[in-house]
């Protein structure tokens, strides 16, 4: 079973179009969509925005569903010139941006102390098998790279500036990091497809909410190249 995790009901909306023999269980406060998509066994389900509902719904379809896999799909804020509104971007890492422990001596900012990692890797494979399925979907810009988590909308060049020179990265959003985090001490595979609906500057609102839906198109219809990769 391929486990599904999105943050916003507009990036559900565009998956649930793909998805057949539907049933919902409530396992409080999730609900788990079960279905088919292109004939593979799915579990999807609504986090909530941030990190704190995301980890929490990312172990609950854990214990609940073993999926052999999770994937995180929805929008991002682009951090990177040459990322634009409407392209895609794999996680190759995560990094939770505002875990803040630097005050300890020897420990940097975005260290997960108990990981002692700041960037936490996305199953390569996963990562990989999304690079290749890309190629099926045309007019789509694609980036590898890593996206960046924290409990904030990025609305300002400065901030996205401190971001990228500290951490590099691609794309922030609000949930990637801790999903991966939670993946990673469950030992459960995961990929992220993020799709840009913003540049995570000053029109960063405007533009979310005018390409909040195509964006999540864009990414739901890697996930559904993925989907089919995986049966054939
Ligand atoms: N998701 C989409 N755009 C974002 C932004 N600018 N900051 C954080 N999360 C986002």
């Amino acid at each position: 079973m391929i486990g599904i995790i999105c943050a916003l009901k507009e990036e559900l909306e565009e998956i649930l179009i793909f998805t057949e023999n539907i049933k919902t269980e409530n396992h409080y406060p999730f609900k788990f969509i079960t279905g088919t998509i292109f004939g593979v066994n799915c579990c999807i389900v609504l986090c909530g925005v941030g990190k704190v509902s995301s980890a929490a719904c990312t172990q609950a379809l854990i214990l609940k569903y073993h999926p052999d896999l999770i994937l995180n799909v929805g929008v991002a804020g682009g951090i990177d010139k040459n990322i634009s509104i409407g392209d895609i971007v794999i996680a190759d890492f995560v990094v939770q941006h505002d875990f803040d422990a630097s005050p300890f001596p020897g420990r940097k900012r975005g260290e997960i102390s108990d990981l002692n990692l700041i960037k936490i890797p996305c199953s390569k494979w996963i990562t990989d098998k999304l690079l290749v399925c890309s190629q099926k979907i045309t007019d789509v810009n694609l980036h590898v790279g890593t996206v960046l988590t924290g409990d904030q909308f990025i609305n300002s060049k400065k901030k996205l500036y401190e971001l990228k020179n500290e951490f590099g990265g691609k794309a922030c959003e609000m949930e990637a990091g801790s999903i991966g985090h939670v993946c990673y001490l469950n030992k459960t595979d995961f990929g992220i497809i993020r799709s840009i609906s913003d540049n995570a500057d000053e029109n960063s609102l405007p533009n979310f909410e005018k390409f909040v839906k195509n964006s999540s198109k864009k990414a739901s219809l890697l996930l559904a190249e993925f989907i089919k990769f995986s049966r054939d």
